[in-house]
C-alpha cells in the first residue's frame, strides 16, 4: 500500500508512521529524517538545507523531489511505503502524481495549541530515531532512549520561533494539499489531537488494516 501522511508539524505523523511500519512491514520514508541524516553527515545536500530547516522554511521543491525519487527507486519501496512529510506543496504533489499511484492520504488534524505543546516537549533518539515527549510519551529514564540507551536530543527546529514559522509555512504551502487530495478522492482525515492509542486506531480504520 502506498500512502501519504499529511499534516501540520507535531501532529504525530512520525509517531504513527513507525507504528504502521511495524504493523505492515513497509518502509517509513520521512523527508525530514532524510534531510536530517544529510545534515548530520554533512553531505553537500545537508550543507545546502541546514539553515533552511533550522528556521522552519521549506527546502526547494527540485531538491526535495529529486531526493524522494531516488528513495522510491530502492527495492524496499516496491511493495509500498508511508510517505511522511512529502508532498508539502502543490508542485511536489504534481511531481509525485507523475511517478506513483497512491492508495490513501491520511490527513492528521490537530489544533495549534496542542501542536506547540507537542513540539516544544519533543525529544528524539539520535541513534534509532525513536520519538518521545517529556510529558506525553516520556522515556523510562529521563533523557535516555529506552531501546539503546543513547542520550535524547532536541531538534534544532523545535524552538518556539521556528515552530511558529513552521505552522505559518504549513498554512500557506501545505494546507492547500487537503483540497487537492480531496478532489482526487484519496483523503481520510483523522483526529490527531486524541491520545496516541486512539489516534493509531483512527489511522488503522482509515487504512482499513
Ligand atoms: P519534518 O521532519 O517532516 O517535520 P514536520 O512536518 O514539521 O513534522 P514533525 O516531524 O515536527 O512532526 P510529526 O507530525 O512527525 O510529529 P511527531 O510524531 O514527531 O520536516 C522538517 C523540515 O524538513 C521542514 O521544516 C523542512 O525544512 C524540511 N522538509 C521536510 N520535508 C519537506 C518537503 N516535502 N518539502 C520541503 N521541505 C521539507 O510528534 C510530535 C511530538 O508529539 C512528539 O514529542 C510525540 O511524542 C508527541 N505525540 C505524537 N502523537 C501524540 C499524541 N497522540 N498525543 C500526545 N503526544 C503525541
Ligand atoms: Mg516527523
Amino acid at each position: 500500500m502506498k500512502m501519504i501522511f499529511l499534516g501540520p508539524p507535531g501532529a504525530g505523523k512520525g509517531t504513527m508512521a513507525s507504528k504502521v511500519k511495524a504493523a505492515m512491514g513497509i518502509p517509513h520514508i520521512s523527508t525530514g529524517e532524510l534531510f536530517r541524516d544529510n545534515v548530520s553527515r554533512q553531505t553537500e545536500l545537508g550543507l545546502q538545507v541546514k539553515s533552511i530547516m533550522d528556521r522552519g522554511d521549506l527546502v526547494p521543491d527540485d531538491l526535495t523531489v529529486a531526493m524522494v525519487k531516488e528513495r522510491l527507486e530502492r527495492p524496499d519501496a516496491e511493495k509500498g511505503y508511508i510517505l511522511d512529510g512529502f508532498p508539502r506543496t502543490i508542485p511536489q504533489a504534481e511531481a509525485l502524481a507523475k511517478i506513483v499511484e497512491l492508495d490513501c492520504v491520511v490527513n492528521f488534524s490537530c489544533s495549534d495549541e496542542e501542536l506547540i505543546r507537542r513540539l516544544t516537549g519533543r525529544r528524539q533518539c539520535p541513534k534509532c530515531g525513536r520519538i518521545y515527549h517529556i510529558a506525553f510519551m516520556p522515556p523510562k529514564a529521563e533523557g535516555v532512549c529506552d531501546d539503546d540507551g543513547a542520550t535524547l536530543s532536541i531538534r534544532a527546529d523545535d524552538t518556539l520561533e521556528a515552530v511558529q514559522n513552521r505552522l505559518e509555512v504549513y498554512e500557506a504551502a501545505t494546507k492547500p494539499l487537503i483540497s487537492w487530495y480531496t478532489n482526487n478522492g484519496l483523503i481520510k482525515t483523522v483526529d490527531a489531537s486524541a491520545a496516541p492509542d486512539a489516534v493509531f486506531d483512527f489511522v488503522k480504520d482509515a487504512l482499513e488494516i
